[in-house]
């Protein structure tokens, strides 16, 4: 037997939860104060959600790395690589495109890709994921860029940039893999093994590629923004002009291609220094049609996905993470067997308004004030034969050292007025 998690998984360990809980109330806050309602798909799906959103052409990268698996009633079923297909599964499933629109839908879980682990790159990852459906202009873009730029710095990271672009109607896509076909079919050979099957498949993908040799054949030639059709122009240039007036900084990325196929026009994505080569904190785009495929009626989208992994790096590189959990108000400590269970009940009634703990077992003064510093707490509370006697516990302050009897039922005041 392995006793260990399966390779680019991970436990998120109680030291961490501190981090989760922050991120959970800060994605509810930011998103929520933006009409952004939370809405939980579940974690699989019928295979086809995901091949007819990501496309069988699509990435291939992304379609071998789909965790696929037949259940027992023979269902072809697959865990989410991403959201935004359950996302818009259960948008036609519900009738919601009868609400008013735009429908705003953030969701925060785990997705998964069998892909290579590195630093940045996990097989099980979480994603925040946002959807703006039902608005086909350029200010629902430049709203879900700014809700995602807001949410970043609510989380405490600064000097955040957008690389905005655009992969143009679908005409325009059609046209510039043409244009790229034409022009790297002669070289073909010349071009990395990936690359040669991104040009079969989606050529476009080719300016994706992580290899210097193709980076140089490809720096030659037209990007996708310099063919783009009149209308997407125009649309990205409006969401250029949202994000200037509203002060966040961009940069135009002449070939921003994105890793699935879905997106129509308006494509982003957000870096940060310092985590590696992963550096893509989140990206996202427009996928005008998306909704169609799956079933439903005509309906514009954008949205966008952040890595939380990716983030949390970015965050403790930055010295930003929040700080641990606090320790118990107070550690209460059984110094004979008939104080255990008084110290388990008193425990029970304060923890109407503290944080408390106690030993399990009898414990001396030294071990027992040893246990309450190891834990953390502010107060140690000591019970013995002499404090029975009285009523009374022995309260310390564990920094200062400075200890007094305090009667049991003055103990809950006692907190409260020192805490
Ligand atoms: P994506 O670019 O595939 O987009 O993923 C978004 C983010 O998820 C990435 O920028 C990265 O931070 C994180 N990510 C992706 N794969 C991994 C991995 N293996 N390990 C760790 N982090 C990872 C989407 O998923 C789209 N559904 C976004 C979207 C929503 N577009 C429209 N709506």
């Amino acid at each position: 037997m392995r006793s260990q998690a399966v390779k680019g998984t991970y436990d998120i360990l109680p030291s961490a939860t501190p981090t989760w809980q922050f991120l959970r109330e800060t994605v509810s806050t930011t998103l929520g104060r933006a009409g952004v309602q939370e809405i939980v798909p579940p974690v699989f799906e019928y295979s086809e959600i995901f091949d007819k959103s990501i496309g069988e052409s699509a990435d291939l990268v992304v379609q071998k790395e789909m965790y696929r698996f037949e259940d027992r009633g023979g269902r072809n079923l697959t865990l989410r690589p991403e959201f935004t297909a359950g996302v818009l599964r259960a948008y036609v499933e519900h009738g919601m495109h009868t609400l008013p629109s735009p429908v705003k839908l953030w969701s925060l879980g785990p997705a998964f890709r069998a892909e290579n682990v590195q630093r940045g790159r996990f097989r099980q990852f979480h994603q925040v994921n946002c959807e703006i459906l039902g608005s086909p202009g350029p200010l629902a873009d430049a709203e879900a860029i700014a809700l995602l730029h807001d949410l970043l710095v609510a989380l405490g990271l600064s000097d955040l940039r957008v690389a905005l672009g655009s992969v143009g109607d679908p005409e325009d896509r059609d046209a510039y893999n043409a244009y790229l076909r034409e022009a790297l079919e002669p070289r073909k050979h010349e071009l990395s093994e990936t690359s040669q099957e991104r040009l079969r498949l989606n050529p476009m993908r080719v300016l994706d590629s992580k290899s210097e040799q193709d980076q140089a054949i490809v720096a030659e030639l037209d990007k996708p923004l310099d063919r783009l059709g009149t209308e997407a122009r125009a649309h990205l240039d409006g969401v250029a002009a949202y994000l200037s007036d509203w002060g966040i900084a961009f940069d135009l990325a002449p070939s921003i291609v994105r890793g699935l196929d879905y997106y129509r026009r308006t494509a982003f994505e957000i870096h940060a220094e310092g985590i590696g080569a992963q550096s893509a904190l989140a990206g996202g785009g427009r996928y005008d049609g998306l909704v169609e495929s799956l079933g439903g009626p005509p309906t514009p989208g954008i949205g966008w996905a952040m890595g939380v992994e990716r983030v949390f790096d970015a965050l403790e590189g930055a010295g930003k993470l929040p700080a641990p959990p606090a320790g118990p108000d107070v550690f209460l400590i059984p110094m004979d067997e008939e104080a255990i269970g008084e110290a388990a009940a008193l425990s029970r009634s304060l923890r109407a308004h503290f944080h408390v703990q106690h030993a399990y077992v009898k414990r001396n003064p030294g071990k027992g004030l040893r246990d309450a510093d190891r834990v953390g707490a502010t107060y140690a509370a000591l019970r013995g034969d002499r404090e029975r006697a009285q009523g009374v516990w022995t309260l310390k302050h564990l920094q200062s050292g400075e200890q007094r009897e305090v009667p049991e039922a003055q103990l809950a005041d006692a907190l409260q007025e020192n805490l």
